[in-house]
């Protein structure tokens, strides 16, 4: 447990300086950046241990309804327990309900075109307050790449009987074609910082 605050802590810690000039708000924003990318990492944390067990276990058809169980799940429980809104999302979404809304799709079309340039998708995140129905929201926004191990579920080969499988659980599935490296999605956390004056 203790490694794994070292773990996910370090590299934010390393992010935070890296970015140090990148924003004017950034001092004040700082602690809800690193809040969001812990939050972000634990959900990642998780997600990878209920995947990885139910792969090893069970293989990918049935990892696919441990999947589709258990992400939604840890989302809510993490939302739930933190005040914050957590979730992933995608210009190609798997599960329709994780569509993005339009400031998710404007910052992954932004994230699109650095990688389209050259830069990777791991590490590429945003984080910033904005305006939102009469609220000052922090929206942090972090890229999720494709591994190998993604390719299994999300790639351009999937397998008859997983991408059946696949088509019963998600009739709109658009999570295929994935190459190594790409963008899959992104973690879209979110905190509302003037609940209590409305
Ligand atoms: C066993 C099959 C399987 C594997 C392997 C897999 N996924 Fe998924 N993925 C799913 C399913 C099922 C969903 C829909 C979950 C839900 O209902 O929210 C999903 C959803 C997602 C989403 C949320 C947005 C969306 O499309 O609905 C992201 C992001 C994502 N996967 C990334 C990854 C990454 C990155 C990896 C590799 C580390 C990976 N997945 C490996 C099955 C898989």
């Amino acid at each position: 447990m203790l490694e794994r605050t070292i773990f996910t802590t370090l590299p934010i810690l390393l992010f935070g300086l890296a970015c140090a000039s990148a924003r004017a708000d950034d001092a004040a924003t700082r602690p809800l950046q690193a809040q969001a990318a812990s939050l972000a990492a634990d959900y990642a944390g998780r997600l990878k241990a209920e995947l990885s067990g139910a792969m090893e276990a069970d293989g990918p058809l049935a990892a696919l309804s441990v999947c589709h169980e258990a992400a939604p799940a840890i989302a809510a429980d993490l939302s739930r327990s933190s005040g914050w809104s957590v979730a992933r999302t995608s210009l190609k979404p798997r599960n329709a309900s994780s569509a993005p809304d339009e400031y998710e799709r404007a910052v992954m079309n932004s994230f699109s075109a650095r990688i389209a340039n050259g830069e990777s998708a791991a590490g590429m995140v945003s984080a910033e307050v904005v305006e939102q129905k009469g609220h000052r929201v922090f929206r942090f926004v972090k890229a999720i790449p494709t591994a190998s191990n993604c390719l299994i579920c999300h790639g351009g080969d999937v397998k008859p009987e997983l991408k059946q499988k696949i088509s019963e659980l998600y009739p709109d599935d658009r999570a295929t074609g994935f190459k190594l490296g790409d963008m899959r999605g992104v973690f879209t956390l979110q905190k509302i910082l003037d609940a209590d004056q409305k």
